[in-house]
Parts: C-alpha cells; structure tokens; sequence
C-alpha cells in the first residue's frame, strides 16, 4: 500500500514509517516540523535501506493536502499530526483545537474528494476520562475529560463516528494508546521532546545523561502499593507494529476502536527501579504534589486487538529501558548535534 503518515517525522510517526517500510509498504510523510527533525526520517530510510517521501507541509493547508492527494496515489492514511502537550492545551486551547480538530476535519475533507476512505488515527486513553473503572474497555463509553488536548481526541473520535456512519465507503481505526515509551534498538530513532520534558520516561533518560539534576515525582500519597501514579507503559515498536496491523483492518467499513496496551500497570517507583537496574546510572529524585489531572492508576485491556488484530505488546519492561538509554545514551542532544543547555532549562 502507499501510505500518507501525517506527522511522520515525530516520535512515534518515524518509528511507525520504518514498520511500514519493513513491511513492504511505500510511505509518504506530511509534516510541518513544529514538534520534530526531519534528521529522523534521514534515519528511517538509512535503517529501513529503503527511501520514502518527504513534503514539508500543513495538515490544517487544505491546498497542499489536495495537492499531495493529486500527485500521490494514497491507499490509507495514518494520521499523528497534532499537538500533545496536556499543559500547552490548557493555556493555548484555540491551537489545539485548531490543529487537532479543524486539522483532522480538513484532512478528511481532502481525503472524501481524493476517494481516499482508509484512515488510522492516534486516540488515547485519556478519553476514558477520570471515572471508568480498570483495565479500560473499547465499549466503555468515552468520559469526562480534564484539558482540552484529551477533549479534542475526545472530540474526533466522535466526528470520525459521525463520518463514517455517513458513509459507508470509510473505514477507520481509533487507536486508543496508553504510555508509549522506549525507542528503536539501533538507538537511531527516538524520543526527541523539545524543552523540559512533560512526559516520565525522557525526563528520567536526561537526569541519566546529566541534561537535568533529578527527577520529581509528582505526588507519593496516591491510592497505590508505593503511592506514585500507575500507568501502561509500552513499547514505541510494538505501538508502531499495531499500525501496520491496523491497516490491514481497513478492508471493513466502520469505526474500530483499539487499545493498545499491555495490560499490565507500573508505578512511578517501579519505572525509576527498572531504569536504573538496566541503565546502571542512580536516578535521584524527590516528591512533589500532584499535578494537576493526573489519575492514580489505569491500564489497558487489550484483548481486542489480540483477537480482531493479532496485535499484542511482545516487548518487556527491560527491552524498553535498554532502548531508551541506548538512544539517549548515543543521542544525548537528541537529534540536534549542538545544545545549550542553560536557554532549554535545566529543572
Ligand atoms: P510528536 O509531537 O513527536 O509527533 C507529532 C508530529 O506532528 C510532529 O512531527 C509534528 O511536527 C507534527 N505536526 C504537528 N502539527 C502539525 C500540523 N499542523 N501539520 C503537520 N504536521 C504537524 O508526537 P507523538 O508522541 O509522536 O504523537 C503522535 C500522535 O499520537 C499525536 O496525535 C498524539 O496526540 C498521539 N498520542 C501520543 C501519545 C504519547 O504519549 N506520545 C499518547 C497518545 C496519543
Ligand atoms: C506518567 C506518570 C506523572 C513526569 C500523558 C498524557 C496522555 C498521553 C501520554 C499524549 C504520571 C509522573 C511524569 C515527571 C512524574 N499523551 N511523572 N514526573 O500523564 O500518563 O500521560 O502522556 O497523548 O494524554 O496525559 O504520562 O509520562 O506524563 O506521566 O512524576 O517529571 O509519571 O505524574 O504519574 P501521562 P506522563
């Protein structure tokens, strides 16, 4: 199949176009830049030993996106292109909504007029909101939701349901995932987050690598065996792997809700532990209150994607704290040859 993966040059967008390229499939990646290096597709091709394409460009461009669909013979469509960062949403409601919702909602367009109905699209498990009970179900209904980042996935999983109730012609999967953590064994390909890191795993990879002092642990007095949040960590390359399974789902009409996951929680103590067992480096740390939205404990049931998609996380706790530090470890910068640390901060 060819491909278009919008957002292709991003964390879990590069490692997905190399699972597609492996599989045999052509790829064409639509991406603005704003969260990532095209360094990372440059990679890609050179562990795929295959080429892709490249086009520098805007999900929410209605111009560019027919263009693209005019001059590319597009089969599906997986679409990460979109902002993420939960508290950004909070202060900058209008450009998430913008992006993650006019701009899915103008790629849909594009894609109705290029007859193009196969689309695979990055949902969450945020959408479960803060009352659903553990581990989350595809038939539970989508809850509350705590920031405007976790509204607008909420909010096109609803449109796309509306989309293809419409018309029978599409065929679309919802992939709810949970933590996606780790990076490519080659250590080429990676998580490269901008700034001070919202997320545990490469905040923990850059106080391993002396980019931050220590790790603060939001929160020790939570409702769990050792108090600190419990979450589904999986891994980048087996998330990446049930895209490509994904697409082959897309022979059916309607929309396909999927978790990806586990099935299995980890606290925050137990993620430091592991990191240090495999990294061999200590990780210092200190409590601090909770932040804001965040929920004790929650983790996936992913019996569906087992069973409809013969996907499931193959991928242990191990195998993704040795990849994170051998892409960190080998990528203390990132992507970026040259860093100044003290203008990106250093908390
Ligand atoms: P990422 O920021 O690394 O990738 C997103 C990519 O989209 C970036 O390359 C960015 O440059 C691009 N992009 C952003 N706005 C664009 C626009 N208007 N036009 C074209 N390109 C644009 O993030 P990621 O972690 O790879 O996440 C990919 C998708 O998965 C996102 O939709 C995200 O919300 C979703 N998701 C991520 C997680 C996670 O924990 N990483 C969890 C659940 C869902
Ligand atoms: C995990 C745990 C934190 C950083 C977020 C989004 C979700 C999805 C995935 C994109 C929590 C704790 C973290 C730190 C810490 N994103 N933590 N110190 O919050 O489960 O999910 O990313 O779609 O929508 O909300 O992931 O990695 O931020 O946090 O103690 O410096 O680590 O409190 O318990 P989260 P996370």
């Amino acid at each position: 199949m060819n491909v278009l993966v919008t957002g292709g040059a991003g964390y879990i967008g590069s490692h997905t176009a190399l699972s597609l390229l492996e599989a045999g499939h052509d790829v064409v990646v639509l991406d603005n830049l704003c969260n990532a290096s095209q360094e990372s597709l440059r990679r890609v091709e050179e562990i795929a030993d295959r080429s892709l394409t490249f086009i520098e460009g805007d999900i929410r461009d209605r111009a560019c996106l027919d263009q693209l669909f005019n001059e590319h013979s597009i089969h599906a469509v997986i679409h990460f292109a979109g902002l993420k960062a939960v508290g950004e949403s909070v202060e900058q409601p209008l450009a998430y909504y913008a992006t993650n919702v006019a701009g899915t909602v103008t790629l849909c367009q594009a894609m109705q007029q290029a007859g193009v109905f196969r689309l695979v699209f990055s949902s969450s498990a945020t959408v479960y909101g803060p009352d659903a009970p553990v581990p989350y179900q595809e038939n539970m209904p989508r809850g509350r939701t705590a920031n405007p980042y976790g509204t607008s996935k909420s909010m096109v999983e609803q449109i796309l349901e509306d989309v293809v109730r419409s018309d029978q012609s599409w065929s679309v999967a919802l992939l709810r995932y949970f933590n996606p953590i780790g990076a490519h064994p080659s250590g080429r390909l990676g998580e490269d987050p901008q700034g001070i890191p919202n997320n545990l795993m490469p905040y923990i990879a850059q106080v391993a690598v002396g980019r931050r002092e220590s790790l603060t642990i939001f929160g020790n007095d939570y409702a769990t065996t050792d108090g600190t949040c419990i979450r589904d960590y999986l891994h980048v390359m087996d998330l990446a792997e049930g895209h490509v399974s994904a697409l082959d789902r897309l022979t059916l009409s309607g929309a396909h809700i999927y978790n990806l996951g586990t099935g299995q929680g980890l606290s925050v103590i137990q993620m430091v532990e592991a990191f240090e067992r495999i990294s061999e480096c200590s990780i210092p740390y200190q409590f601090a209150p909770r932040r804001e939205g965040d929920l004790d404990a929650f983790w996936a049931d992913s019996n569906k994607a087992d069973a409809e998609l013969g996907w499931q996380a193959r991928r242990g706790l191990d195998d993704m704290m040795a990849d994170t530090w051998r892409w960190q470890r080998q990528n203390p910068n990132g992507y970026r040859t040259n860093i100044n640390t003290t203008s990106e901060g250093t908390s």
